[in-house]
This record gives C-alpha cells, structure tokens and sequence, in this order.
C-alpha cells in the first residue's frame, strides 16, 4: 500500500472532484425511460470533454465506462442498449476517473420516481453507515473499525452486508492494497490508518440475505434471493488529524438524511 503526500492530495482532490461533477452531471438524465446505454455515453463524453479517462474502459475486459447497477445487481452492471430505467427502480451509478494519472472513483444511488419505503429506507441507511465509517478515520484506528460501523448500523435496520467486494486502496493504482471490508474482520485490527493513505469505502448493502451470484457475462452481481442492494462510494485520504473526501459533490447535490 502506498502513502501519498501533499502534492498527491492535490492531484486527488482534482480527481475527486471531476467524478464528483460527472455524477452531478449524470443526476438530471437518470429518470424513468433512459437506456443505461445512453447514460454510459453521457458520462463518456462528459469525462473526455475535463481532460479524463474512464477507468472501467477495458478495464479487466469490462467493455463500458462506468458501472450501472439497478435493484438486485449488487455492483458490476454493463450498461446497455436494451435496459431502460423503470419507475421505482434504485440505481446505483459508478464512475472511475482518471486525471493525470489519479483515480478518482465514486458511486451514488438514484431514485427513480416513486419508490418503495423500504428501498429509500435501504438507500439511506447504506449512505449514512458509509459516512459514518468515514467519519471515524483518522491516523490511529484500526482498519476494522470501518467495517464494524457499517456492519452494526446496518444489520440493526435488518438489512445485511454484502462479503465478495470490499473497498480497496487507490491513488495512482486502480485497485490497490488493503482491502477495505464493509464487516467486522478481526484480521483488519492489524492494519492501523496512517497519515497519507488513500483508500474507498464501499459498502454494498441488501435487504435481503447477502449471497450472490455472478452472470454470464462475468462481470453484473446479483441478490441470489432478488433482494435489493444499495451502494456508495468516496475515495478518501487520511490527513493528519483526520480524513479528506475527495470526491464530494461539488454542488452538494447528494444530501440524504445523514445523521450520526
Ligand atoms: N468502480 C468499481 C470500484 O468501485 C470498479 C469497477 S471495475 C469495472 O472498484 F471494470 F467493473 F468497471
Ligand atoms: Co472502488
Ligand atoms: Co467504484
């Protein structure tokens, strides 16, 4: 896992805030009647028009540039010409921008019209337990703490944290050392957060039981039991007597409930 100094902080927080902008940007077109497609080109041309790049393009052989993943797809979701958003879905959009060769990587949850209470509930439970775990780091505590978090506030409204994907650390590397789990993992008590780490936090989050199934297609997650799945994402650093957000919406567009 690498440290990033203060010259690195300044190339993420222009990162983060590029791929903050391009889900502010994106935020008006995810309505009802859209194709994934068509959200995908947008924030294409949108990351190419500021001077970045889609990380997710062939990434891995993952063939579009960010993810879109609605109501029981977990995370991975190709965007595509024949899939169109419904009323009431939950979607989660989630873009990796690279600028100057930082990577800048986010995702947000939209509500399409009119949504069930226990969707919105599920969506603003997942944000405020991804806040609050980032809320706690600063240099001193322990890696797992993240994942206690999120994993107490979480199950407590009886929904159930997701075990196959994990934040990871970032910076100059897409996916880098730890892995950053979203549940309590006694072998996170080793890692202790330090000045200048740089690392995503995650959590994906269902309604119902945790398990998944991957597609066919090798990359889209899904609730084996058809539940529903939440997701955020910041990249953040650990500063000196706290932490940064590097990819805060620039317009404050994402306000949800979030309460401590
Ligand atoms: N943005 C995802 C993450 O949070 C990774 C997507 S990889 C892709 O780590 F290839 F699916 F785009
Ligand atoms: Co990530
Ligand atoms: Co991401």
């Amino acid at each position: 896992m690498k440290l990033y100094d203060k010259n690195d902080f300044a190339k993420l927080r222009k990162v983060g805030a590029l791929a903050a902008d391009t889900l502010d940007y994106i935020t008006d077109y995810v309505v009802a009647g859209v194709s994934t497609y068509d959200l995908d080109k947008l924030i294409y041309e949108f990351t190419k028009k500021n001077g970045g790049i889609c990380a997710p393009f062939n990434y891995m052989g993952f063939p579009k540039h960010c993810c879109i993943s609605i109501n029981d797809v977990i995370c991975h979701g190709i965007p595509n010409k024949h899939e169109f958003l419904n009323d009431g879905d939950i979607v989660n959009i989630d873009v990796t921008t690279i600028l100057d060769g930082y990577y800048g990587d986010t995702s947000r949850m939209f509500n399409i019209g009119n949504v069930s209470d226990e969707a919105k509930e599920l969506v603003d439970i997942t944000y405020n337990a991804m806040m609050n775990s980032i809320s706690i780091c600063k240099p001193g505590v322990k890696l797992s703490e993240i994942g206690k978090v999120i994993q107490t506030m979480c199950e407590d409204a009886g929904f159930s944290v997701v075990r196959d994907f994990c934040g990871h650390g970032t910076g100059t590397i897409f996916h880098d050392a730890p892995q950053v789990l979203h549940y309590y993992a006694p072998e996170n008590d080793k890692i202790i957060l330090k000045e200048g780490m740089v690392f995503t936090i995650e959590p994906m989050i269902n309604t119902g039981d945790w398990q998944m199934y991957v597609e066919d297609n090798d990359w889209t997650a899904r609730t084996i039991d058809g539940g529903l799945s939440a997701q955020f994402e910041h990249t953040i650093g650990i500063t000196k007597n706290g932490v940064e957000i590097f990819t805060k919406s620039q317009r404050g567009l994402y306000k949800p409930p979030y309460k401590k």
